[in-house]
């Protein structure tokens, strides 16, 4: 059955039924929570001339409301978004600056036979002043099943179905679904919450169903959802636009045996809750790329008065010892850029086929469990997630054009939060291996793609997701730390912070942000600024800083001997080294491979079976490229129990390079991708399709 015929009702013919009169008489019995009633619905009131009295409090609710507040002005509403015209996102068919979503109530029950969420999204809407009559409500839906849309008013109120239309169903950006006003009116959304029930199909974008194999215990199914960048209308029929923040509520219905997680506030279950109920409230609001749920055999630890760990059970003790300074962490970028605003921070252990390394989900970060190396070498990826609780999360990228907002702060806060814990060394290190990730990128990326303010149009938001938001964005902030000075540039981010907070900006907001508080503090080290090269241009800037570790010179020097057979594979001076020079190392080594090198380090250092995912993942490159016949079967035996997207797209890239080798990745992608998140099954088959020379290379990352 196509949408356009579940969703064709006859909204207005309905919406005339006596029934929905309730629809009238709440707008009057809420009024006083509508300080700024829309005028026109006053005056529709009015028009209604058999309810004189219904007219007179009307009237008078009008007149009083315009008294307190004469102008009813663009700027107080909805908080947070934009006019049209400054807006603009792309990859949305929401049309927040007419009609917003700010509050959603989910109720959804998780059913793992049929691989779908079925129940109920009710959203709560904000109308702004004075939008024509045939306004209509956008959301964004991808591959959604709509059973019906429908008025709801006050607790035992009849509902009243809408008429909605489902239009578009573009590969990317999926569909609109428009629904009408009840009458026609677009001012009845403002107080009248419209309820959608659904289900999702087993394609969700968002959603991994995994089977009990494939969980650490064994035993019990696993769910999980990873919303950005665009596939939050998978699951949730939403306005899927960064710059559209909601606040939400939920309850998740799941078999009893199984714990249910929202990256919310998780509440305590009423007297009466049946076995498996869960209930969630979020009132920070926040883009819908950050909605996020979890159901598992999960059990929790916790590592402080407001930090915790989720994971499975076998695997908590090691995640507990791993993320033990998670609060020492968030002190740390407490003391120089404000408060942290959302109450916990846990952090919650994914099975493998996570296809992120992390994701700042509100109050629960999700992360890989590849980053427990045993030794606390991985954890920068927590300081990054939990620095997008101030970059990210509490101010936001508007658009995905503008995602280097989010990606370049975090990781120089990222990189802040290193240094404070562990020293410049550290962060040193981290931030060379950042650089050369991002050289490397710049010298494959088309010019386009490697400026900050890239234009994503038409074009899937994931392929925004290079070194360059990262890398780069990081760069332009030491940058202008260096140039101003450390004490005055922290003044300025937490100014940002509290500024601009729970609010969705544009590069634009930067700019002008940074004009005016940051370069009249240093005219003259502002004129050494150029923020269109930084913003606007290909490449890096000839003033972009150069990370430098002293740590790494010493390992250049080693592998370069390493690499002309004068140093043998047991004289390597590993016994201090930590992970970040046995990166560096393995990577420095990467254009001079040689199988003989490879056997000795293999013999000496076991890097095939290295526990340290990120050490093994770069042995693994190095081997392909050095002696692949060796390498084929670690390789394929990586790709099969991880599904970490990083990882994943270098080994296959490599593999393609051949077509041996394309064949091979061919076979391993059939074996292992029912273990891989949908997007990570969506990158890895564009790239074979296009090795295969089944499609043109223009989207592929
Ligand atoms: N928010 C991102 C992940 C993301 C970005 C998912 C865009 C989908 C679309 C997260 O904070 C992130 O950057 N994760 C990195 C961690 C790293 C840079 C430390 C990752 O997963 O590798
Ligand atoms: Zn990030």
């Amino acid at each position: 059955m196509s949408f356009a015929r579940l969703g064709e009702h006859d909204g207005g013919r309905l919406a005339r039924r006596p029934a929905c009169r309730f629809v009238v008489l709440w707008e009057c019995s809420t009024m006083k929570h509508h300080a700024l009633p829309n005028r026109s619905l006053w005056f529709l009131l009015a028009a209604s001339a058999s309810q004189t009295l219904l007219t007179l409090v009307g009237w008078i609710a009008f007149t009083w409301a315009n008294l307190l507040n004469p102008i009813s002005s663009r700027a107080d509403f909805p908080m947070n978004i934009p006019a049209a015209s400054e807006h603009i996102d792309t990859h949305s068919r929401g049309r927040p600056w007419e009609i917003a979503v700010n509050h959603l109530a989910l109720d959804l029950t998780a059913d793992f036979q049929a691989k779908r969420l079925q129940g109920e999204a009710t959203l709560t809407l904000k109308v702004a002043p004075d939008v024509p009559k045939e306004t209509h409500l956008y959301l964004d839906v991808k591959g959604l099943d709509i059973i019906g849309v429908a008025a709801v008013g006050p607790v035992g109120e009849p509902e009243c179905p809408l008429s909605y239309r489902l239009d578009g169903n573009d590969p990317i950006l999926g569909s609109a679904l428009i629904v009408t006003p009840p009458e026609g009116d677009p001012a009845r959304f403002a107080t009248t919450r419209v309820k959608i029930t659904y289900r999702t199909t087993p394609e969700a974008g968002a959603l991994q169903w995994l089977e009990p194999v494939q969980t650490a215990g064994g035993r019990h199914p696993f769910l999980f959802s990873q919303s950005q960048a665009i596939q939050a209308r998978t699951w949730l029929p939403l306005q899927d636009s960064p710059g559209a923040r909601l606040t939400f509520e939920a309850i998740l219905r799941v078999p009893p045996e199984l714990t249910a997680l929202m990256a919310a506030q998780r509440l305590q279950p009423r007297p009466d809750d049946p076995p498996g109920l869960f209930r969630f409230r979020l009132d920070q609001s926040i883009p819908p790329y950050l909605i996020a749920l979890a159901v598992g055999d999960l059990a929790f630890a916790p590592l402080g008065p407001r930090c915790g760990v989720f994971a499975e059970p076998s695997v908590l003790p090691k995640a507990a010892a791993e993320f033990d300074e998670i609060e020492a962490m968030i002190a740390a970028v407490e003391a120089r850029f404000g408060p942290y605003r959302w109450g916990r921070h846990d952090i919650l252990v994914l099975p493998p086929s996570f296809p992120f390394g992390g994701m700042e989900n509100p109050c629960l970060t999700f992360a890989t469990p590849t980053i427990l190396a045993g030794d606390k070498s991985l954890v920068a990826l927590i300081c990054h997630e939990l620095a997008h609780s101030w970059s990210g999360n509490l101010v936001t990228h508007a658009t995905w054009r503008d995602f280097w907002l989010n990606e370049g702060f975090t990781v120089y806060l990222e990189r802040r939060i290193l240094e404070q814990l562990y020293g410049p060394e550290r962060r040193d290190m981290e931030a060379v291996l950042g650089y050369e990730s991002l050289k490397q990128a710049l010298k494959d990326l088309p010019e386009a793609d490697q400026r900050l303010y890239i234009d994503l149009t038409g074009r899937d938001p994931d392929d925004g997701l290079t070194e360059v938001p990262y890398e780069k964005g990081a760069l332009l902030l030491t940058r202008l730390e260096q140039a101003f000075g450390r004490e005055r540039f922290d003044r300025f981010l937490k100014d940002y912070f509290d500024h601009f907070a729970f609010q969705s900006i544009r590069t634009a907001d930067f700019v002008d942000w940074t004009q005016t508080r940051l370069f009249p503090l240093d005219p003259q080290a502002a004129a050494t600024i150029d923020l269109d090269a930084w913003l606007n241009q290909p490449g890096l800037p000839a003033d972009a800083p150069t990370p430098r570790s002293n740590r790494f010179e010493a390992v250049v020097q080693v592998a370069d001997q390493f690499a002309r057979g004068q140093l043998p594979a047991e004289a390597l001076p590993v016994a201090n080294w930590t992970t970040h020079e046995w990166i560096h190392f393995l990577e420095s080594l990467s254009d001079r491979p040689n199988a003989s090198l490879v056997a000795d380090l293999e013999r000496v250092h076991h890097l095939f079976h290295q526990g340290n995912a990120e050490i093994r993942q770069r042995f693994l490159m190095l081997a392909l490229r050095s002696d692949p016949a060796t390498a084929w079967p670690h390789v394929e035996r990586f790709l099969g129990s991880v599904g970490r997207r990083k990882f994943l797209m270098p080994l296959y890239n490599e593999l393609i390079k051949t077509e041996e080798g394309r064949r091979r990745a061919e076979a391993i992608f059939e074996k292992a991708k029912a273990g891989y998140h949908p997007i990570a099954v969506d990158s890895i088959a564009r790239k074979l399709a296009q090795a295969a020379g089944q499609v043109p290379p223009a989207n592929v990352p």
